[in-house]
């Protein structure tokens, strides 16, 4: 994910900026930064690829002269990992550089506009925007330029900027994406993450949405949206930098759950306009649509078990079978496909060995390629077709949380696009799922918020042996990820299993105290899954059903439950999966493992 840094004070600007974004290396980033300030001047130093490489080009900062600048890591969205597209980025008259995390939603827009009234662009960044607005409004006056500025932007941002004609003075601007002002002695510093800041001072101001800050070495001014000046408190950070880095949770896994209602957003929000759903620019015609006969679905591991998830809303909306394979084995199993094929690749990493080997031997074969993938400008997003980023920012875990959610939104999206495009869908249908889509990050912070048990349940699960995830349908979907997530960290056998499937062999594992983890949160199946909760309690089973809220039918069937906000069957899945990434992680918590590194796991298999 993108960091920010910026500096004013009596040091030398440079080094200390070097050494904030070091700070922030951990949230990945694929290009980076720095812009200073001296005798009227900014001097502007980029690199794509590690920070060493911009220590080696500046000297470790010091061949940047000046004592206040702003500096940037860039985890590529808009644009692929280049020097042009790494921030700071400058306004056409060279007076104003800008760094920003987030994503500037209606920037296409600002863009034409821009280029109509003369302004020329030097990246594909939806960034660029924000420095030529403020340039444009720019009469003597900075403050002013950046309430402006802001006024024109839809979308997250926490925003640095820089002007020649103010050498000592920087303003920083918040929204929905986090920004802190670090207060020194004759010096102030800002920054998108605390881990940049410690090494230099713990007292911090936390800037709210709307707000932005006037900062000089001396002084820092913090006003409201419409530039009156706010009353802030001085927070003193007592995190030490591992635990800074973590943003204070004991586990990136943990931060990472947590981020989700956020990613999802990310990824639904820049793609729903109008309440029409718009694919960046990755559209497909109604006759392109029309012409699929067929849709291939290939990944690994999580990535599949999206793929598995998915798959229910694409067929049900958008009316085309599909089929679900696994990459390692669909590249060796002379699949089956023509033009007519359309092949959905679905990777976080984007480098899965396995992955694009299949992705490869489908279009030799002359499937059309549609990828869903994390990271910008990776060897599965350049092979595809189409792609459609999924905004998760980088996961650090191994174990995927939010790479997993947002794919699966990406998954929902799709389904609900093409039907809408192929009128495979009545209007008030459309409508009611889409209001349904874009409220899912808030069912999402709903389910977090139902999971205050889980801690406790957790401790049970610590000393099992194994665990069997059970549903139908969509449940069945989430049930293979619930338990891959549970092996994975806490190394408990799991086993997933379709409810119905259980009587036809694995019910024979099921003895006193065995326990089975019900997932009942698809209507359409409720009464058949609740059937199978009464086989498996009538041979000793410890029954967890996971299920929304109120729905008490199952009180009396289960031993314990876990709620869970309810959504439309169509995209239950990925509400309940939820709790069951909080359950494997607190198990493996009460077990001691290494939740962050698994054994034996790494977090991009790039070979077969
Ligand atoms: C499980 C997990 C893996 C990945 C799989 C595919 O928590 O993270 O199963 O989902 O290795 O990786 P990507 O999505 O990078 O292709």
């Amino acid at each position: 994910m993108c960091g920010i840094v910026g500096y004013t004070g009596s040091a030398q600007a440079g080094p200390i900026l070097l050494e904030g974004l070091k700070k922030l290396e951990y949230r990945g980033y694929d290009s980076a930064g720095i812009a200073v300030i001296n005798n009227g001047e900014i001097t502007l130093s980029k690199v794509t690829g590690r920070i060493d490489n911009l220590y080696e080009k500046t000297d470790g900062g010091r061949a940047a002269p000046g004592r206040a600048g702003i500096g940037h890591t860039r985890w590529a969205t808009h644009g692929m990992p280049t020097d042009y597209n790494a921030h700071p980025h400058l306004s056409n008259d060279g007076r104003f550089a800008i760094v920003h995390n987030g994503i500037i939603e209606n920037y296409a827009l600002l863009r034409e506009e821009l280029i109509e009234k003369g302004y020329h662009f030097e990246s594909e960044t939806d960034t660029e925007v924000v420095v030529h607005l403020i340039e444009m409004y720019y009469n003597g006056d900075l403050k002013r330029a950046v309430i402006r500025t802001c006024g024109r932007l839809q979308g997250s941002y926490a925003l640095g900027v820089a002007c020649t004609d103010e050498p000592e003075r920087l303003f920083a601007a918040r929204e929905s994406s986090p920004l802190i002002i670090g207060l020194g002695i004759g010096e102030n510093f800002f920054a998108s993450d605390v881990t940049a800041l410690v090494s230099y001072t713990r007292n911090a101001i936390y800037m709210e949405d709307g707000e932005f800050a006037e900062i000089t070495p001396d002084r820092v001014t913090v006003y409201d949206v419409t530039g009156s000046p706010v009353k802030k408190e001085v927070d003193r950070i007592t995190w030490d930098i591992q635990a800074a880095e973590k943003g204070g949770y004991p586990h990136f896994m943990l931060k990472e759950i947590m981020e989700q209602p956020g990613a999802v957003k990310a990824t639904l929000a820049p793609r729903i306009k109008d309440d029409e759903i718009v694919l960046d620019g990755q559209d497909f015609s109604a006759a392109e649509l029309l012409d699929i006969n067929k849709i291939l679905i290939t990944a690994c591991g999580s990535a599949y078990y999206a793929g598995c998830a998915g798959r229910f809303a694409i067929e049900k909306l958008f009316r085309v079978p599909v089929s679900v394979e696994l990459a390692s084995e669909l590249r060796y199993s002379d699949p089956i496909i023509d033009e007519h094929t359309l092949l959905i690749v679905i990777s976080q990493s984007g480098e899965t060995a396995d992955t694009i080997a299949a992705m490869k031997e489908c279009r030799s074969r002359g499937a059309k390629t549609l990828a869903i993938v994390n990271v910008v400008g990776s060897t599965v997003a350049k092979l595809a077709d189409r792609t459609i980023y999924t905004w998760a920012g980088p996961e650090i875990a191994v174990a995927t949380t939010k790479g997993y959610t947002t794919q699966l939104s990406v998954l929902y999206l799709f389904a609900l696009y093409a039907a809408r495009k192929t009128g495979r869908i009545e209007d008030g249908e459309y409508e009611h799922l889409l209001t349904t889509l874009k409220n899912l990050p808030k069912r999402l912070q709903e389910s977090i918020d139902l999971s205050s048990r889980i801690p406790k349940l957790a401790k049970r699960y610590a000393h099992t042996r194994s665990i069997f995830f059970i549903g139908r349908n969509t449940d069945a979907a989430a049930a293979l990820e619930g338990a891959l997530k549970m092996k994975e960290i806490s190394y408990i056998h799991a086993e997933s299993y379709p409810a119905g499937e259980l009587k036809h062999g694995t019910i024979a594992l099921i003895e006193d105290h065995q326990p089975v983890i019900a997932l009942c949160c698809n209507d359409s199946v409720m009464e058949k899954t609740m059937n199978n909760i009464i086989e498996v309690k009538a041979r000793g089973a410890d029954v967890l059903a996971v299920t929304f809220r109120k729905n008490d039918r199952i009180l009396s069937l289960a031993d314990e439950m876990i709620f869970v906000p309810k959504t439309d069957t169509v995209f239950a899945a990925i509400v309940e999966i939820i709790p069951l990434q909080l359950l494997a992680y607190y198990t493996a918590r009460e077990k001691g493992c290494d939740i962050d590194k698994p054994k034996n796991l790494a977090k991009s298999v790039t070979v077969e």
